[in-house]
């Protein structure tokens, strides 16, 4: 996989998607964006790659936001194309991939940096990360899902006051509120992050994709995540994963799954 604006490296059982314009704070522009949709894309058919990490180039930004450059100029119809296809082809896209993607937050993230972290399944931060949806500073809003993904991660009174604001919190504050899980260092961060990666791949492949397609379903809607967790966990039963789990518990040994 060759990209202008990404680097991916590929390990044993997990790759690294790293956004690579440092120069501007690796803000997301349209080429990014569907250069993103392919890697996370190829990288998901991937039966080898067990979890994703996101991240941005430097020691500066994950992602400093949408690339204000490209849309300054965009009329009422080109902007709600720009949030509708953003939404459609990376940040739903990430939010429903079969494969975990875990969010490491390096530095500020901004505006699409921050929903493009929240659309990722979770999120680690190191100390120096600075966190915020400042849109409406700009005289426009969050359009790649930060209105809805804010107020279910941290709530709805922090969300309206974080966004009416145009305010940035610290990763101590974005842990306090639940937004990242846990925060270290930057030499820290991608090591912690492989090490919760060692733990999810010695899981089910195939169950961790259903418990992610039951746990989104809480915020689709008109769908009852209840039901999908039934439909899901049935499904579960004609697995090979299934046969291997409840084998090797029962021999008293490791599980090797297959992740069919
Ligand atoms: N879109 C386009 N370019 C961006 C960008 C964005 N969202 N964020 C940063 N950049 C560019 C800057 O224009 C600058 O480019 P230049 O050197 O060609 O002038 C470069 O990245 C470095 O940014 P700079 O502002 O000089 O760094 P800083 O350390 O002084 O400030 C920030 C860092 C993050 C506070 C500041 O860049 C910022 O406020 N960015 C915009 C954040 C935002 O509003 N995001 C939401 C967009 S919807």
């Amino acid at each position: 996989m060759k990209f202008e604006n990404l680097l991916i490296e590929i390990a044993a059982n997990y790759a690294t998607i790293t956004i690579n314009r440092p120069k501007k704070l690796n803000a997301l522009n349209i080429a990014t964006i569907q250069e993103l949709h392919e890697a996370f894309k190829s990288l998901d058919a991937d039966a080898t790659v067990k979890a994703i990490i996101i991240t941005g180039s430097g020691d500066k930004a994950f992602v400093a936001g949408a690339d204000i450059s490209e849309f300054a100029h965009f009329s009422v119809e080109e902007g709600e194309r720009l949030a509708r296809n953003g939404q459609e082809m990376l940040f739903n896209f990430v939010q429903n991939l079969k494969t975990p993607v875990i969010a490491a937050v390096n530095g500020f993230a901004l505006g699409g940096g921050l929903e493009l972290a929240m659309a990722s399944h979770f999120r680690i931060a190191s100390d120096n990360a600075k966190m915020g949806l400042p849109e409406v500073s700009l005289g426009v809003i969050p359009g790649y899902g930060g209105t809805q993904r804010l107020a279910q991660l941290i709530g709805k009174g922090k969300a309206m006051e974080l966004v009416m604001t145009a305010g940035m919190i610290s990763a101590e504050d974005a842990l306090r509120y639940g937004l990242v899980n846990y925060v270290t260092t930057q030499e820290e961060l991608l090591p912690l992050a492989q090490k919760l990666i060692s733990k999810i791949a010695r899981n089910s492949s195939v169950a961790i994709a259903s418990a992610i397609k039951a746990m989104n379903d809480l915020y689709t809607d008109g769908v009852n995540g209840f039901e999908t967790e039934i439909i899901e966990f049935g499904k579960c039963f004609g697995t090979t994963d299934f046969k291997e789990g409840t084998s090797a518990f029962l021999e008293k040994r490791k599980a090797n799954f297959p992740g069919k």
